[in-house]
């Protein structure tokens, strides 16, 4: 039988348009007019339509026309919202942001700079590029491994590396073995520390996508504190100190490495304000680590939305944290301190920031550390949307807004910052 009737899934149909063609629903093997050309489709249309599990409607194709003219219109405004809100192109169609979303679910980000010539590894590795996913032309001619990586597979022009979901546990297994060979000779050898940070670096990320997959299990936690412990051993270890541990590449917005980072600025900060190591900057880099944990509550498709959240989606967000600190409660033996970052990472001097609005003294100095840590890697940080501010802008940014933030905090990690930005030059 011939159809007369094509599927035209939700997305494609805008919020707010007015379709003009009639839209049908398929029930019992029949098409049923759902409504009229030239009535504007609500949000609660929509709402109600996925509530009822309904993921497509039909148009007759007598209306195909209209239809392409209704998409094309459609496009172009989406396009045009899109450059006003500094969107890519490529984020606009719909499946490509599935697809976006995808990659994101099923793809573990990894450091290039971690492989060297020669190496053999048993997982395969993939690049990322134009919302895409790859796989390098080494592991092209072997179904299974283990492969022995080439020159050409680092030619890969900074091009952001990725595994399977799969594989992690061989790259832990890969890098634990990397990490237990850097022998304590080569102490002074800077190539050493580098590969030494890179491998800390990436387990810890590793470490911190499992809590945040799992956040109420105390082993998992007990494993992020491991993770700061050794990140902490690196920085008050050697001298090239915290940024060392920051030069990788620049990449999109992961929730786990922006917790890295986090973690990492605010040991460097609390170790140049002076902070004794223990408890205070292990409290303080336990905390940063787990500031985010609430966003293991909050749908990653908004988390990773790759766009500018509405009023609505905004509000929802700001959740995370007192969804965070309610989490991390119920690790009793938590200490209360390690609670702060996570509390009011989001709290600005001026009263501004969220959720409560707390002012000047009202903030702890955690809470302070963590509020510029959060914000400068925020700036530096690319999202699809958005192009990361150089470390210099991002500074610049900082002070303008300095009223926000703590004063000497702020004056300590631009100082502290820029000189280590200065002499990685
Ligand atoms: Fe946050
Ligand atoms: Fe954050």
């Amino acid at each position: 039988m011939i159809e007369n009737y094509f599927p035209v899934p939700l997305k494609r149909i805008v919020v707010d348009s007015v379709p003009n063609f009639d839209l049908y629903m398929k029930q019992k093997e029949r098409y049923v007019l759902y409504r009229n050309a030239n009535i504007k489709f609500e949000k609660s249309n929509l709402d109600n339509l996925m509530g009822n599990n309904i993921v497509s409607l039909y148009v007759s194709k007598k209306d195909i026309k209209q239809y392409e003219e209704y998409r094309q219109k459609m496009r172009a405004g989406q396009e045009e919202e899109a450059k006003k809100q500094g969107y890519t192109g490529i984020f606009v169609d719909p499946e490509e942001i599935e697809r976006y979303h995808d990659i994101r679910a099923n793809f573990h980000l990894i450091e290039c700079k971690i492989f060297e010539p020669g190496l053999e590894i048993d997982f395969p590795v993939y690049y990322h590029k134009d919302n895409d996913v790859q796989l390098c032309a080494d592991f092209e001619s072997k179904p299974e491994g283990p492969w022995v990586l080439t020159d050409k597979f680092l030619k890969v022009n900074g091009l952001p590396l990725m595994i399977r979901n799969e594989d992690i546990e061989k790259y832990r297994a890969y890098l634990a073995n990397l990490l237990a060979s850097f022998s304590k000779v080569w102490r002074d050898d800077s190539v050493r520390v580098q590969r030494e940070a890179i491998a800390l670096r990436e387990m810890s990320k590793m470490v911190v996508k499992d809590v945040l997959d799992d956040p109420r299990s105390g082993e998992k936690i007990k494993q992020v504190n491991v993770s700061v412990h050794s990140l902490i051993g690196f920085i008050l270890d050697n001298e090239a100190s915290f940024y060392s541990l920051m030069r990788i590449s620049s990449h999109d917005y992961y929730t786990y490495v922006h917790s890295i980072n986090v973690c990492t600025f605010c040991v460097g900060l609390g170790s140049a304000l002076g902070l004794p190591e223990y408890p205070h900057i292990e409290m303080l880099g336990l905390g940063a680590m787990l500031h985010d944990v609430g966003k293991s509550q909050i749908d990653s498709q908004l988390i990773n939305k790759p766009g500018k959240l509405t009023d609505e989606e905004f509000k929802r967000m700001k959740d995370h944290v007192a969804q965070g600190v309610d989490i991390l409660k119920k690790h009793h033996n938590l200490p209360e301190q390690a609670l702060e970052p996570v509390a009011q990472h989001h709290e600005k001097i001026t009263g501004t920031g969220y959720p409560n609005g707390l002012k000047g003294d009202q903030i702890g100095l955690f809470g302070r550390i963590s509020s510029i840590a959060d914000i400068y890697d925020a700036l530096t940080t690319e999202r699809s949307y958005k192009r990361a501010l150089t470390p210099f802008e991002a500074l610049s940014f900082l002070n303008k807004t300095s009223a926000d933030y703590d004063r000497q905090c702020l004056t300590q990690f631009i100082m502290t910052l820029g000189k280590q930005i200065r002499d990685a030059k």
